[in-house]
């Protein structure tokens, strides 16, 4: 066994992981903090969008399977590279758009955490 396996398994005992090893029992800890910070505040921490920002601006239920259906991989990478403005049901609804302040890998990893916002 080389160093660096034994020191893989050693942190995976101690239940902490270097980079780029998935936890095997749920979701990323750091694509959590990161949709917690940069995106619950109007989609919820559930994604449901019952939030105050939500609520003024109408934003959808990720959770809905017609959302899941609708939005592909690639809408939702587009959506977040690009942001979104425009007026809806009388509806101002605004997002930054977030290409320079995600790398892809997190954008892959968010779209894996929102496709958790099942019913
Ligand atoms: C300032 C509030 C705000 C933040 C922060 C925010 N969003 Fe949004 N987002 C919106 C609004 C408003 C919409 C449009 C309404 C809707 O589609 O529900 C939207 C729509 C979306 C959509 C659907 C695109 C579309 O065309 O409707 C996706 C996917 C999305 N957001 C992902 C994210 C992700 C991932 C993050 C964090 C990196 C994030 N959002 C952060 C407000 C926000």
């Amino acid at each position: 066994m080389t160093m660096r396996i034994r020191l893989v398994f050693a942190l995976a005992a101690l239940g902490t992981f270097p980079p780029g090893i998935a936890r095997a029992d749920g979701p990323d800890p750091r694509t959590v903090r990161t949709w917690k910070a940069k995106c619950s505040a109007c989609h919820g921490e559930d994604g449901k969008g019952q939030t105050e920002q939500g609520k003024k601006m109408g934003i959808g239920d990720m959770s809905a399977s017609a959302w899941q259906k609708d939005f592909t991989d690639a809408k939702i990478t587009d959506a977040v590279a690009k942001g979104v403005k425009r007026e809806k049901n009388g509806k101002h609804q605004e997002m930054d758009p977030f290409a320079g302040a995600l790398k892809p890998d997190q954008v892959t990893a968010l779209i894996g955490y929102i496709r958790t916002f099942t019913k």
